[in-house]
């Protein structure tokens, strides 16, 4: 039993995907320190028991930290999360809609385009299985982990590449056109849950030195060293800051450097932002019960 109902009322739980490295480790470790309980969605589970071992010695409980499964290039493998957490018949306080692949190419399960598919449609369909879950909790909050390469997204999102295979060389459009959409869906999503208690927030968190670039063309990576990269801690400050101290009445919002900022115009499209949730909501549908 990962923690019994009475527990789960005193003591939050965060959802955390990608929880196994990057700024997704930092971010679980630090909610953890914070004696929230998280659960860690991630591809495999080897590679996250070190961090559950970490979380598990440091609170003393067994507990503080759990695993689910979670591939989020599946919309199958999506739903199976939901409902084992569903399953659990605990609160949820803190959704946290942050692995990511960048550089990757190909199509996911359902026969999206990579980034998109990951990025961006498995987290929608998390949150929407969760939805109800999150409305039972006092003040909780959907973290979702944008970027400010959105901003190659120049002309907003093509409908039709969203169903084709990775097109570019590099794929950093695809992955722009994902990270727009992780804007625009949070942006949507905030003003959806006006009223319900559950506030939505966009984070880019920097460029961090992580595993993210390991799929990223060899020729790309002294454009993105001009400057020191973060650490993987200083990545995810601003995640944190969304969790833990944003001001609920700032939903919708996002966020760099630890406050509010403006993403590009496109992201602020509220048009494009319920196209994007209306054809969010037809592309899962089959896995949405
Ligand atoms: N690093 C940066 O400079 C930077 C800048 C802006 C935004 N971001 C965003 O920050 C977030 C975290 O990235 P990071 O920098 O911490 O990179 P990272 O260390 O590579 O972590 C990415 C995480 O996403 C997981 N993931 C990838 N594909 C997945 C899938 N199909 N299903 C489930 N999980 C999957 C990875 O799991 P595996 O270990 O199994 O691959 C890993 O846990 C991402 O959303 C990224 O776009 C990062």
């Amino acid at each position: 039993m990962f923690i019994s109902d009475e527990l789960g009322k005193q003591q939050p739980i965060a959802l955390i995907t990608g929880a196994n490295a990057g700024i997704g480790q930092v971010t679980a470790l630090e909610l953890a320190k914070k004696g929230i309980r998280v659960v860690l969605a991630t591809r495999s589970e080897q590679s996250t028991q070190p961090l559950l071992d970490r979380i598990r010695q440091m609170t003393q409980s067994s507990e503080s930290a759990l695993w689910l499964p979670l591939d989020l290039a599946d919309l199958a493998s999506v739903r199976a999360c939901a409902q084992s957490f569903l399953a659990l018949n605990v609160p949820l306080r803190y959704l946290i809609n942050n692995a990511g692949v960048a550089g990757a190419k190909g199509l996911t399960a359902q026969g999206f385009e990579w980034a998109f598919g990951v990025n961006h449609l498995g987290h929608f369909l998390l949150t929407r299985l969760l939805l109800e879950r999150l409305k039972q909790s006092p003040e909780a909050r959907v973290v979702t982990v944008a970027s400010r390469a959105h901003l190659l997204a120049l002309s907003g999102m093509n409908w039709d590449a969203l169903q084709r295979t990775t097109q570019s060389l590099t794929a950093a459009k695809e992955y722009g056109v994902s990270k727009l959409a992780n804007i625009l869906f949070s942006a949507e999503l905030g003003r959806q849950l006006v009223g319900t208690g559950v506030s939505a927030y966009s984070v880019h968190p920097g460029v961090v030195a992580t595993s993210l670039w390991r799929h990223v063309p060899k020729f790309f990576l002294p454009i993105l060293k001009m400057r020191p990269m973060l650490t993987a801690e200083q990545g995810a400050r601003t995640t944190l800051h969304c969790v833990l101290d944003a001001p609920q009445t700032e939903t919708g919002l996002y966020y760099a450097d630890a406050r509010v900022q403006s993403p590009s115009k496109i992201a602020q499209d509220l048009e494009l932002a319920r196209h994007l949730w209306e054809q969010s909501m037809q592309w899962t549908a089959a896995y949405a019960h």
